[in-house]
């Protein structure tokens, strides 16, 4: 990244940060004996957290048996201690960079909706080639392009001269935004994943979203990179690169069925009709995450 555009991001003083409980239990999952109790007490101590990951457990998204789940404690035994830290990274990640009320509210939700259909989508479609990402493939779409939201927030105009930029060349946001800014929104939002602590292969799949090939987790990126192409395909786009894409030829799909995944056997047509719900199912998430009524259309 452009040595210059590090030192602006590095000097932010208000940059997002997780709230510190949401921090404490990324420390804490580095550890190999980690307990449940701990876990459990750690998300506890912040009770709106606490409130909005129990809430997220009972939703249509998560929710497996008729029982509901009322503590951390019974969420971790039901759901397993990965995807529970996986809503807490989510519902984390979402209170903060959902938009306020200003005048760039309609950039910021597109970009947010885009993030969320991306993560959605990433879920649907680990399920259809038994991936079995557990969750890694939910956060890693969420915060996939969260440089981009770090662009819009403290690179307003050079941003959106990039959006224009890349229509104009038809060229990939990435590319215009070097172009732009001196550095791309893989290369900010890798930058602030460490800087939260994140398990390392958020960054890594931040990093290498637009180049799966490149990727430690290939098989999660490449399934993150579909993802995105598709949120795209549904207008839920979020940066200028209209680019038509055909699936089958992409860099991404290859490398999934090189690494021996069932693409072949997936019908598209069908993909594609599941999809259409897409736009309703991100405001259900957001509803459901915030615990308001939601606004916007995600097609827009
Ligand atoms: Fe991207
Ligand atoms: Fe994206």
């Amino acid at each position: 990244m452009n040595s210059r555009v590090l030192d602006i991001i590095k000097g932010i003083d208000d940059i997002p940060t997780l709230p510190s409980v949401a921090m404490e239990v990324m420390d804490l999952t580095r550890s190999a004996e980690v307990s449940i109790r701990e876990i459990s007490e750690c998300i506890h101590k912040d009770p709106a957290l606490a409130m909005r990951v129990l809430r997220m457990a009972n939703s249509s998204f998560y929710r497996r048996g008729s029982k509901e789940i009322d503590t951390i404690h019974r969420a971790i035994l039901m759901m397993g201690l990965n995807e529970v830290v996986n809503i807490a990274t989510s519902v984390s990640v979402l209170s903060i960079l959902n938009p306020k009320n200003d005048e760039r509210e309609s950039l910021r939700r597109k970009l947010c909706n885009h993030c969320i259909a991306t993560a959605l989508i990433a879920r649907y479609m680990d399920k259809k080639i038994h991936l079995r990402a557990q969750g890694r493939e939910f956060v890693g779409g969420l915060l996939h392009d969260i440089g981009k939201i770090i662009f819009d927030e403290y690179f307003h105009d050079r941003f959106l001269e990039a959006h224009e930029l890349s229509i104009r060349k038809d060229c990939p946001m990435f590319e215009a935004e070097k172009e732009v800014i001196g550095a791309t929104h893989m290369d900010v939002g890798s930058f602030l994943a460490q800087k939260w602590k994140l398990p390392p292969y958020l960054a890594d799949i931040i990093l290498n979203h637009h180049n799966p090939a490149d990727a430690q987790l290939k098989d999660i990126t490449a399934l993150i990179s579909i993802a995105n192409l598709l949120a795209k395909a549904r207008e839920i786009s979020c940066g200028g690169d209209t680019i038509s894409f055909v699936l089958k030829d992409q860099g991404a799909w290859l490398i999934l069925k090189k690494l021996g995944h069932p693409m072949d056997t997936l019908d598209l047509e069908r993909i594609t009709f599941e999809m259409e719900d897409i736009g309703q199912e991100v405001q259900k998430y957001i509803s459901t995450v915030l615990d308001q009524p939601s606004e916007g259309n995600a097609d827009g």
